[in-house]
């Protein structure tokens, strides 16, 4: 363990857009695989895990490290998340069971049956009307994706979907250097009036949806509190629209780069299930994720002080080869695939079915209707050092037919 400065700095969005990340994350590993970014003027140090070994290790242990202090670096930095105690992804303990058992009798992947049949039936349409023209895979395709999915679920009005879309590539990302950190303060306020706001004309005329399941449900014999429904639903927006959208992308971009995988998912030599979870591997949409020490904890040979932010890095823990055989093959069929993309441990996300069903349904479609995927423009990424994703994405997808 060092404290060198020699990393580029990994709380600044411009770092994941110009270094090289393969590389960087790489080189953390077998380096300074438990490094320390020292406190600059304006934020608190903290450290950095990037060997899948270490990341799961924090992930599984929730009696040591706690989601209550944040669990991004925006609010983990910050010192604190507002939400705490009220939003799933950032309360731990009992309560976290209780809503979490809540919102999963929406989740299940058993009552998700028909929903997966309409994202499939969704995304072919989509992807037959970007057929052998100039298209762009965020706004032709993801953008109308896993918003529309969680906008049934939700049973959000259709025309304010592609506003949130826009709000959610503004929350914990950017579209460029110029965004501020007062443009996704926001962008995050926006979302929540939005659905304090929808919330409240739900609560007095519920229907058969999620947001209503939030207003009315039970959690230990009473109902949520107001603000609980609302981060809930922003948990649940961010949750569920950007990730599977940012994977519907990569998943283009990753097949236009990678020929051979392309010819393989054709061909049927690869299956859509070991195909979906390495696209999510090699995306792995959330960067990181985070949690506070309680106590102090010893960590790769040095020590994490009880208080410290931790972020447990995804992007670098997916191409550890201590557990990935050649990490940087993008390789359709790799087996036994224990990728962290969704997380790990009480936290592991509520949605990888639904995340997972996305995916799946961009590879069926192209599988089954385009001959090739070639890009016709730079794709632009979004700045930030939390999704790993793109606001534009310009490509062709040549039908089956042409060839
Ligand atoms: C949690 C990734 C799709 C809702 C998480 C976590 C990760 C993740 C890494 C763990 C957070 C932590 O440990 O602090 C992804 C990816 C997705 C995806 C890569 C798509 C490819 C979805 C969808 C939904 C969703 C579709 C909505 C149904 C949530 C929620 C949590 C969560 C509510 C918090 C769970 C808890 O704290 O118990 N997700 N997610 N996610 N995800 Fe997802």
């Amino acid at each position: 363990m060092t404290t060198s400065s020699t990393y580029p700095d990994l709380a600044e969005p411009s770092t994941f857009v110009t270094e090289d990340l393969p590389a960087l994350w790489r080189r953390l590993r077998e380096h300074d695989p438990v490094h320390w970014s020292a406190p600059t003027g304006t934020r608190p140090g903290f450290w950095s895990l990037t060997r899948h070994a270490d990341v799961v290790a924090v992930y599984r242990d929730a009696e040591r490290f706690t989601s209550e202090g944040g669990n991004v670096a925006a609010t983990l930095l910050a010192g604190g998340d507002s939400a705490a105690g009220r939003m799933l992804a950032v309360t731990d303990g009992p309560r976290h069971r209780a809503i979490r058992a809540l919102l999963l009798r929406s989740f299940s992947p058993r009552l998700l049956s028909a929903v997966v049949d309409r994202v499939r039936a969704r995304t072919r349409a989509l992807v037959e009307a970007t057929l052998d023209r100039d298209t762009d895979l965020a706004a032709d395709l993801a953008d109308h994706l896993p918003i529309n999915t969680v906008g049934d679920l939700m049973d959000i009005p259709a025309a304010d979907r592609p506003m949130l879309v826009d709000w959610n590539n503004r929350t914990l990302s950017r579209y460029g250097a110029w965004d501020t950190d007062l443009d996704e303060v926001l962008a995050r306020n926006e979302i929540l009036l939005y659905f304090g706001e929808l919330a409240e004309r739900r609560r007095s005329n519920p229907g058969d949806d999620v947001l209503s399941a939030l207003t009315t449900g039970l959690v230990d014999g009473a109902p949520l509190s107001a603000e609980e429904v609302v981060f809930n639903c922003y948990s649940l927006i961010l949750g569920a629209d950007e990730s599977s959208r940012m994977s519907a992308i990569g998943a283009g971009l990753a097949l236009a780069a990678h020929p051979d995988q392309w010819a393989a998912l054709r061909a049927g030599e690869v299956g859509l299930d070991t195909a979906t979870d390495e696209v999510l591997r090699w995306v792995t949409p959330p960067m990181h994720f985070g949690r506070r020490a309680l106590v102090d904890v010893e960590l790769g040979g040095g020590v994490v002080r009880a208080g410290d932010a931790v972020l447990l890095w995804n992007s670098a823990a997916n191409r550890d080869p201590a557990v990935f055989p050649d990490p940087e093959r993008f390789d359709l069929g790799r087996a036994g695939n224990r990728h962290v993309a969704f997380g790990y441990g009480a936290h592991y996300c509520l949605g990888a079915f639904l995340g997972r069903a996305h995916v799946s349904s961009v590879l069926e479609a192209w599988r089954e209707q385009a001959s090739a995927i070639e890009l016709t423009g730079e794709p632009r990424r979004l700045h930030s050092s939390f999704v790993h994703g793109w606001s534009s994405a310009p490509v062709r997808v040549s039908s089956a037919a042409a060839r």
